[in-house]
């Protein structure tokens, strides 16, 4: 994995302590966002290799692990003996209360999503907030007496001690999650400790960024040749971009049409890729194989796994044809990796198994080249615009590596995909017609397996139901269904029912994530 570590010495860092949360990638990124360097680095580093940063500040992130256990993650003593301004989020808060002297317990109720936090005494990292703020919370354990020198900040109605701060060292800490977007003025809360309680400069920016990562690609891959799966989503087409600034035309691109894509997308991705920017990209027409290993396969995970490899053995025959490919380009990017748990942490959970993450098969001689794999959407998008890349391709939504395989619930045929394909397209059409279509973070519809009865004119229709599912969010960690207009998902239901003849019904998903995901499978 390529990692942001070439940055240069003067540039002030705030170090990520990661106890293994979903989140620590965010709080990263937040910090990166305010042009300010950050580095994750494990919990249980060697301390030598902390103090030879010299941070600026140092966040601890959260982490699935209870402090009232003996044997979980502490904070290495480096971290006080530095005397620099510390912040803690979550399992952070619990295990610098618990080393600190206070005491943490397991509370009876666990608090998970949105609650109300009282700011009920003055404090740098509220300064200029309202005294209430809507705080999103995802814990079990809870911080029940303060440690010596601590005040207590704020609470909520289970939380009594929901942030806290020394009274003489710049340390703090917050119960909630600061870096999840869905946290109401969660970024001033991190800016005010970047700023105004670290004195960290603004001077780091994305230009340093792609330029670092083509020095990497360069230093990797050499003189090799570079096999690149082009998928025409974002990810994909802005590894493609970056890699060609760093080896020209040593890069190959396969394109996989499997027979899962969107209306229309094998023809456009091979039009834009091809025809404008000038690629060299091979298509490879795989429906037929990809529908045959997934004949009878009705499990999400095991549908996952056999596109996955059938993708791998589609390269695989591509490579070698191709002869001399060493390596194999992808564009992970890291909610695929912590989803995955492909994670570089050793206390995230797993959630779904990405495609593109888990490495390749032993037999594959291939070696990776993951130029995004610890940035967000949204990084890879800002990253996009400044390679040139046209904003239409960067805006397009998200398209899961899987395609409509996670979208066809339970078994795949061509006749679904058929049905599927019309419906999403109709779904996006009237998105983009109405001016909704970059309103909406991801819009998609969904093949749901059951039948249900209609009546078309005269007639008793017994046929298919589509789900449509349109999300708002900014990292894909968490997301908010989308408040499209009535009118607006009523004229879509009209017309997907009435041109679709299998269709009968159609649903609109409501759930949020967590706990649903974007994708039903
Ligand atoms: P979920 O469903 O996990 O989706 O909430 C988060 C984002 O990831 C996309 N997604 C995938 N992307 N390979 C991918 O490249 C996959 O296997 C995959 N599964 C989900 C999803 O579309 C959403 O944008």
């Amino acid at each position: 994995m390529i990692n942001l570590s070439t940055k240069r010495k003067e540039i002030d860092t705030i170090l990520v302590l990661d106890f293994g949360s979903q989140y620590t990638q965010l709080i990263a990124r937040r910090v990166r966002e305010s042009n300010v360097y950050s580095e994750i680095l494990p919990w249980d580093i060697d301390e030598d290799k902390i103090k030879s940063m010299s941070p600026k500040g140092i966040i601890l992130s959260g982490g699935p692990d209870s402090v009232t256990n003996t044997y979980t993650p502490r904070v290495p003593k480096i971290v006080f003996e530095l005397n620099i301004p510390i912040l803690g989020i979550c399992y952070g808060m619990q295990t610098l209360a618990e080393q600190m002297g206070g005491q943490v317990i397991s509370a009876d109720q666990k608090e998970f999503g949105y609650v109300e936090l009282k700011i009920n005494n003055e404090s740098v990292l509220f300064s200029d907030l309202q005294k209430s703020l809507n705080v999103w919370m995802s814990h079990g354990d809870q911080v029940q007496d303060l440690p010596d020198d601590f005040e207590l900040v704020a609470s909520t109605e289970t939380a009594p001690i929901a942030a806290m701060q020394h009274n003489s060292k710049p340390i703090y800490a917050l119960q909630f999650h600061p870096e999840v977007t869905h946290t109401e003025d969660g970024k001033v809360v991190l800016d005010n400790f970047i700023f105004k309680v670290c004195n960290a400069s603004k001077d780091w920016k994305m230009d340093d960024l792609i330029s670092n990562r083509i020095d990497e690609i360069k230093k990797q891959v050499k003189d090799n040749k570079v096999l690149l799966g082009l998928s025409g989503g974002v990810d994909s087409s802005v590894t493609a971009a970056l890699l060609h600034q760093a080896i020209g035309n040593k890069l190959v691109c396969v394109f996989v049409d499997n027979g899962l894509l969107r209306k229309g997308e094998a023809e456009e991705v091979m039009e834009t890729f091809k025809e404008n920017m000038n690629l060299n990209v091979i298509k490879s027409d795989s429906e037929e194989v990809f529908l045959r290993h997934l004949k009878g396969i009705h499990d999400p995970e095991q549908k996952r796994k056999i596109i996955g490899r059938t993708f791998i053995d589609v390269f695989d025959t591509e490579a070698t044809k191709l002869k001399d490919i060493h390596f194999l380009a992808q564009g992970t990017i890291y909610p695929d990796v912590i989803e995955s748990s492909g994670s570089e942490s050793k206390e995230a959970r797993v959630i779904k198994s990405h495609h593109n993450v888990g490495g390749l098969p032993d037999e594959m001689k291939m070696e990776l080249v993951e130029p995004l794999r610890d940035l967000f959407k949204d990084e890879v998008r800002k990253m996009g615009v400044e390679l040139g890349l046209a904003p239409e391709m960067l805006n397009r939504h998200p398209f899961p590596g899987p395609g409509l395989g996670v979208r066809i619930l339970g078994e795949i045929t061509k006749e679904k995909t058929s049905i599927l394909k019309e419906a999403d397209h109709i779904f996006i059409q009237e998105l983009i017609k109405a001016d909704l279509y970059n309103k909406v973070s991801q819009a998609f519809a969904v093949y749901l397996p059951i039948k249900s009865v209609g009546v078309v004119g005269d007639e008793r229709r017994y046929a298919e139901v589509i789900g449509l599912r349109a999300v708002e969010t900014v990292d894909f960690m968490t997301a908010r269904w989308a408040h499209l207009p009535y009118e607006f998902l009523e004229h879509v239901s009209n017309r997907i029912v009435n041109e679709i003849e299998e269709v009968s019904r159609v649903v609109y998903d409501i759930s949020s994530k967590p706990p649903a995901t974007i994708e039903w499978e």
